[in-house]
C-alpha cells in the first residue's frame, strides 16, 4: 500500500531533493509512499499571480491569501480526498517520535502545507487545515525544510520500509529503561578494535550477552542523563 504525500508550496523545485535518495529513494521505489508537489502560484489570480497581501490591521510582512492557498489545497484534495492536511509552522504542536508513527498509520494520505513570509490568512487553517505541526522552537525562511524533516521521519515508519525491523526498534527513543523512560542510543563500535589510543570496551568483545546488554543500558542511560535529562523522571 502507497502512502500519498502531497505537499504544497510556492517551492516545488525544493523537492523531492533529500527524498529521492538512500531509504527514502528505497522507499519510494517499494511503493512504499508517493511524492508530489502542488505549485501555489498556479491558483493566484490577475496578471502578477500575487499569492500574498499586506496584513489587516498593520503590521510587518506579508500574509498569504485564504482563497488562493485554499484552491491549492482543495486541487491536492483531488487526488486523495481523505488526506490529512498539515500546516508546517513554528507556531504548531511539536513534532515527535509518536506523531511520526501516527501519521505513518493515516494511509489516506498527507497534504503538507509550507508556508513564506509572516504567515498564511487563518480562515484558510479554519477551514482546510487538520493539523498544524511544528519541527522545533526556531524559525524557518518557510516550511519545505520542515516539511522534508517530517516526510523522512513519517516513512521510516512505515513497516516495510527499512527491510529491517530491529532497526526501527533499537533506535533512540525506542530503548526504555526499567521505569520505562524514552533512552537515547547506546554508543556504537566496529572494527578496529583499537583506534588513535582509543579501544572498543572490553564488554563488548567479550560474547558474554547479558553483560552487554546491561552495559549497553547503563550507557543509554548515561546519554540521556547528560543530553536529556527531561526524558528521565528525575
Ligand atoms: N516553518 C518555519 N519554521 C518552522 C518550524 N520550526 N517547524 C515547522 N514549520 C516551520
Amino acid at each position: 500500500m502507497t502512502l500519498p504525500i502531497t505537499v504544497v508550496t510556492l517551492f516545488p523545485d525544493m523537492f523531492p531533493g533529500p527524498l529521492d535518495v538512500s531509504i527514502m529513494k528505497r522507499a519510494q521505489d517499494k511503493g512504499l509512499f508517493s511524492l508530489s508537489t502542488v505549485q501555489i502560484r498556479d491558483f493566484a489570480f490577475g496578471k502578477h499571480k500575487t499569492v500574498d497581501d499586506t496584513p489587516y490591521g498593520g503590521g510587518a510582512g506579508m500574509v498569504m491569501r485564504a482563497d488562493v492557498v485554499a484552491n491549492a489545497i482543495r486541487h491536492a484534495k483531488k487526488e486523495s480526498p481523505n488526506a490529512k492536511v498539515v500546516f508546517m509552522s513554528p507556531s504548531g504542536v511539536k513534532f515527535d517520535q509518536n506523531k511520526a508513527r501516527e501519521l505513518a498509520k493515516h494511509k489516506d494520505g498527507l497534504i503538507l502545507l509550507c508556508g513564506h513570509y509572516e504567515g498564511i490568512d487563518d480562515r484558510v487553517l479554519q477551514s482546510e487545515v487538520d493539523e498544524e505541526i511544528s519541527i522545533g522552537d526556531y524559525v524557518l525562511s518557510g516550511g519545505e525544510l520542515a516539511a522534508m524533516v517530517v516526510v523522512d521521519a513519517v516513512v521510516r515508519n512505515i513497516p516495510e520500509s527499512l527491510g529491517n525491523e530491529e532497526t526501527l526498534d533499537e533506535e533512540s527513543f525506542d530503548i526504555e529503561s526499567e521505569r520505562g523512560e524514552k533512552l537515547l542510543e547506546y554508543p556504537h563500535y566496529t572494527r578496529p578494535v583499537s583506534w588513535e589510543g582509543q579501544d572498543v570496551p572490553d564488554v563488548l568483545t567479550s560474547g558474554h550477552h547479558k553483560n552487554i546488554e546491561k552495559w549497553r543500558m547503563e550507557k543509554a542511560f548515561e546519554k540521556t542523563k547528560k543530553n536529556r535529562p527531561d526524558l528521565l523522571k528525575g
